[in-house]
């Protein structure tokens, strides 16, 4: 099983099966049953939350033989041209590696013939922003001129890239991030489907290091996969040592010892980490991260444990995980929290330019355990 089949097998074959996008999916199936699509769409939004697999579900709406629903069948010709790959009536053009003027003349002439096949024939042009000024200018002119049976998709993920006249011409959706939650949730029902156990905690930080990609952590779901494959059973230190997420644990651990303005056993913990082989930004940005989450556990003792934020930090945090962070805040004031922030926050801009990276957080450090003597 490579990581590619994983993404591939499950790109969803309808608009019920795509997570989150609500907007976009809600207003393109309105269109679908109203008869009222678009001629041009320009879909943007970060790498792998879902815009080719819109733009496929979209050509397969349009041209599909069974119109009883908006949903594609799946099931005829047309729908399986296209699933397969075969329908010659769909083209997609990836722009970073057809970004001239040729290819778009090319395309230009192409449009005007009739599908040979299906409806519609329609054209996915991704990373759209890669096009040449000149090949931009020719595809606006296609824009202008093209036959009622042509529906264009312009996929982008850098949308201020694009020449403002192809996008006034668009009907345009911003896609968005995946959530936590959102990504736990498919996530598990792949692994489920693929006959493996994977703890939700796993998912968690499967889909906390994806930011927000569906495919990235879908990518990586299949890598925890194959990597514990025999048992069919996903353990956590398989995934952390993968990712090479920097153990919550060991955070917590270097947190323990500033507190007790033990610098010794916080050096001790940071060179044990570097020496072997984490990044000193990334056990900085983890700091921080961690340090954020105790200030607003911090900020909210004594509350009742509900509301947004605290939903939030319960699709990252574990339980016990919680309680030991509230623990740990319970030793300092508000104003040190804020401050421990600050120079941290600082010792992070400087590793870059350090003559020893870590140096930057061994001053911080020191600072603080001062801070709090
Ligand atoms: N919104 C989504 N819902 C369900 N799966 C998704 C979604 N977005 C991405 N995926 C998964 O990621 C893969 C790649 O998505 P894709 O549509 O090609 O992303 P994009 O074109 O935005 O980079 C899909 O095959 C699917 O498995
Ligand atoms: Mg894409
Ligand atoms: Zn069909």
């Amino acid at each position: 099983m490579t990581n590619q089949v994983l993404y591939r097998k499950y790109r969803p074959q309808k608009f019920s099966e795509v997570v989150g996008q609500e907007h976009v999916v809600k207003t393109i199936t309105n269109a679908l049953s109203s008869n009222s699509v678009a001629h041009a769409y320009l879909f943007c939004g970060p790498k792998g939350s879902g815009k080719t697999t819109m733009a496929r579900l979209l050509a397969k709406a349009v041209n599909c033989e069974d119109t009883k629903s908006v949903e594609p069948c799946n099931k005829c010709s047309s729908c399986k041209e296209i699933n397969e790959g075969r329908a010659i009536d769909i083209m997609e053009i990836d722009a970073a590696s057809h970004r001239g003027i040729d290819e778009i003349r090319e395309l230009r002439d192409g449009i005007r013939f009739s599908p040979a096949r299906l409806k519609y024939r329609i054209f996915i042009l991704d990373e759209a922003h890669q096009l040449t000024s000149g090949a931009a200018n020719a595809l606006l002119k296609t824009l202008e001129e093209a036959p009622s049976h042509a529906i264009f998709v312009f996929a982008t993920t850098e949308i201020h890239k694009m020449i403002p006249t192809i996008i006034s011409r668009c009907q345009r959706f911003d896609f968005r991030k995946l959530t936590v939650p959102e990504m736990i949730g498919r996530m598990s029902k792949i692994s489920k489907s693929e006959g493996f156990k994977v703890d939700k905690e796993i998912l968690k930080i499967i889909a906390s290091s994806a930011e927000g990609s569906m495919r990235d952590g879908e990518s990586l779901l299949s890598q925890v996969m194959s990597f514990s494959s025999g048992d069919k059973e996903v353990k956590v230190e398989d995934v952390r040592s993968l990712l090479g997420v920097v153990e919550k644990q060991v955070i917590s651990s270097f947190i323990d010892s500033v507190l007790n303005s033990d610098i010794k056993g916080a050096f001790s913990v940071m060179n044990n980490l570097f020496s072997k082989g984490t990044d000193p930004e990334e056990f900085q940005e983890n700091l921080i991260y961690y340090l954020r989450e105790m200030m607003i556990l911090k900020i909210m003792s004594g509350e009742e444990k509900s509301g947004s934020v605290y939903d939030v930090l319960k699709t990252t945090l574990t339980e016990e995980e919680m309680n030991i962070m509230e623990h740990q805040a319970e030793k300092v004031s508000e104003k040190i929290m804020q401050e421990m922030i600050a120079l941290f926050l600082e010792a992070g801009s400087k590793i870059k330019y350090s003559p020893i990276p870590q140096l930057p957080l061994e001053i911080a450090t020191a600072k603080v355990a001062q801070l709090l003597k």
